[in-house]
């Protein structure tokens, strides 16, 4: 019996050459999927994922492609099916977040964060989901949204909207497509040593008033978010849609009075 969870599968990984979408394209891997490596720019961290996966006896591909652009997203999934015949999993994880108090975000960092969070999962989806129904085939779709399409997060007002616009496009294509056999859930990260929060991550001040509302009392890192990726792409999830699962430490939970 193979007890690999993900055997026989293919997965297209966006914004898969670092951070959480190369910590789950490698976990993946592991549990048996082949990959399809969507990047923006990081052609080594890309390759690096590529050779890692291919050191386990898995197959992998690199596509550049940019998730704000519908052409390159129908491109991103053709070449999947292209290259294996088949795709089974999409894992929308391509994110970008931009800080600034309200009245100073310009149009241009409106633009890119509500693209590359929101725009990019929706036509990637959409592409997705064409080629699965044409086939007759099930699938999977997992958003990496954020803790914060629910909670606020003050000074990221786009991130906040895209994420917040990523909660309910992931109930609404629930509903959509679950007559399909397509399921849809989002995972809502919060605090995960990446290099979204590189810069936050060198202030110790900034790390030390984090750490003090997350529970756990650690920064959490990709593989605790790579854990459930499996689980909801795995057969073990095929009941499950319409929800977020939140991976947190704990820190939407906590409340203190003092
Ligand atoms: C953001 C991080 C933030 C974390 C918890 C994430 O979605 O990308 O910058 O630290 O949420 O607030």
């Amino acid at each position: 019996m193979n007890d690999q969870r993900l055997a026989g599968k293919v997965a297209i990984v966006t914004g898969a050459s670092s951070g959480i979408g190369k910590g789950i394209a490698i976990r993946f891997a592991k549990e048996g999927a082949d990959v399809v490596i969507d990047y923006h720019g990081d052609d080594g961290g890309a390759q690096d994922a590529k050779s890692q996966i291919e050191q386990m006896g898995r197959r992998a591909i690199t596509v550049s492609a940019d998730v704000s652009k519908l052409d390159q997203m129908e491109a991103l999934i053709d070449t999947a099916w292209k290259h294996f015949g088949k795709a089974d999993i999409l894992v929308n994880n391509a994110g970008v977040e931009k800080g600034a108090f309200f009245t100073d975000v310009t149009e241009a960092d409106y633009d890119l964060v509500l693209q590359v969070n929101l725009k990019g999962p929706f036509f990637a989806t959409q592409a997705f989901v064409k080629r699965l129904l044409a086939a007759k085939m099930p699938g999977r779709v997992l958003n990496i949204s954020s803790v914060h399409e629910d909670m606020v997060f003050p000074h990221f007002s786009t991130y906040c909207a895209a994420k917040g616009g990523l909660r309910m496009l992931m109930r609404d294509l629930a509903v959509e497509l679950g007559p399909s056999n397509i399921t849809v859930n989002n995972i809502a990260p919060g605090a995960i040593d990446t290099p979204i929060n590189a810069s936050m991550m060198k202030h110790e001040m900034q790390v030390k008033a984090l750490l003090a509302n997350i529970p756990l009392g650690r920064i959490g890192s990709v593989d605790d978010v790579a854990g459930l990726a499996v689980f909801l792409a795995s057969d073990e999830a095929a009941y499950v849609t319409g929800s977020t699962y939140v991976v947190d430490g704990g820190l939407m939970r906590n409340y203190h009075e003092q």
